[in-house]
């Protein structure tokens, strides 16, 4: 189970995140959704402390991290336990797709290179990235590749919880679908997923809950398809009223 209770964070003067709690059950998929600016790339950069939170408490398997409180090592011990996905994949640009991914083991786990090798095989072959593909750089592939071997990358690190802020937000139209595949099949393994996504048919097919966002503060969260298809509130309305606008213009 993983315990999210009052996170609260500053920029500056202004309130960026006013007090979220969240409890997610191990093995599900909850998806966040809300507004531009509403704080979710924020709440998630807090979740793994790549962000620190002024206030609140985060307990994922057995790491219970108190904001202000907690030591360098009890963070480190909670960052092991989570992998984060970027909208921008984050690659290493000077190493390969399977040094990209080896380079999580050997430093991260500490594991030898031999091993790190196999390890990252395994992981680039389930996100079907192409053998022949294994020893490119990332400025030659496209971008649905390189979220793949982002993923892979966090997939290597066996997480309890894994992060995907927008994965395939990055990405030409036509590349979507097959991360989301992956994205799939990553949660039909039993990771814990939180996604922020604004695929709203991806987040009620796969999601179990879903979060609406907005201002810094959770409006509301509940079953993925009563969010989705019978919003309580008027500002969760509103909002997957104009993503559905956006959508009809395009299709
Ligand atoms: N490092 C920072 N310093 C100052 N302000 C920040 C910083 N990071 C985020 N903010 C502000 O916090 C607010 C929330 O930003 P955040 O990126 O979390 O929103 P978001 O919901 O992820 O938006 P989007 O959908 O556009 O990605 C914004 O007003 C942003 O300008
Ligand atoms: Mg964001």
């Amino acid at each position: 189970m993983i315990k999210i209770k009052n996170i609260r964070k500053k920029y500056d003067s202004t309130e960026i995140l006013k007090g979220i709690d969240l409890n997610v059950e191990d093995g599900k998929v909850v998806a966040i959704i809300g507004p531009s600016g509403s704080g979710k790339t924020t709440f998630l950069r807090c979740i793994n402390h790549l962000e620190s939170p002024d206030e609140g408490v985060i307990s994922i398997g057995g790491s219970r991290i108190i904001a202000g409180t907690s030591q360098k090592k009890d963070i480190l011990d909670l960052q092991r336990k989570t992998a984060f996905v970027f909208q921008n994949y984050n690659l290493f640009r000077n190493k390969t797709a399977i040094e990209n991914v080896m380079l999580a083991l050997t430093v991260v786990k500490k594991y030898s290179k031999k091993k790190a090798r196999e390890i990252a095989e395994e992981m680039l072959d389930k996100v079907s990235l192409p053998r022949e593909r294994f020893e490119y750089y990332p400025s030659s592939l496209s971008g649905g590749q390189q979220q793949r071997i982002a993923i892979a990358r966090a997939l290597a690190l066996n997480p309890e919880l894994m992060l995907l802020d927008e994965p395939t937000s990055a990405l030409d139209p036509e590349l979507v679908d097959g991360v989301l595949d992956v994205i799939r099949a990553v949660a039909k393994e039993g990771i814990t997923l939180i996604v922020v996504t604004h695929e709203l048919s991806f987040a009620a097919e796969v999601a179990d809950e879903v979060v609406f966002m907005d201002q810094g503060e959770i409006v509301e969260k509940g079953k993925a398809l009563e969010v989705l298809r019978r919003p309580r509130e008027l500002r969760t309305k509103a909002f997957l009223r104009s993503i559905q606008r956006e959508y009809s213009k395009i299709s």
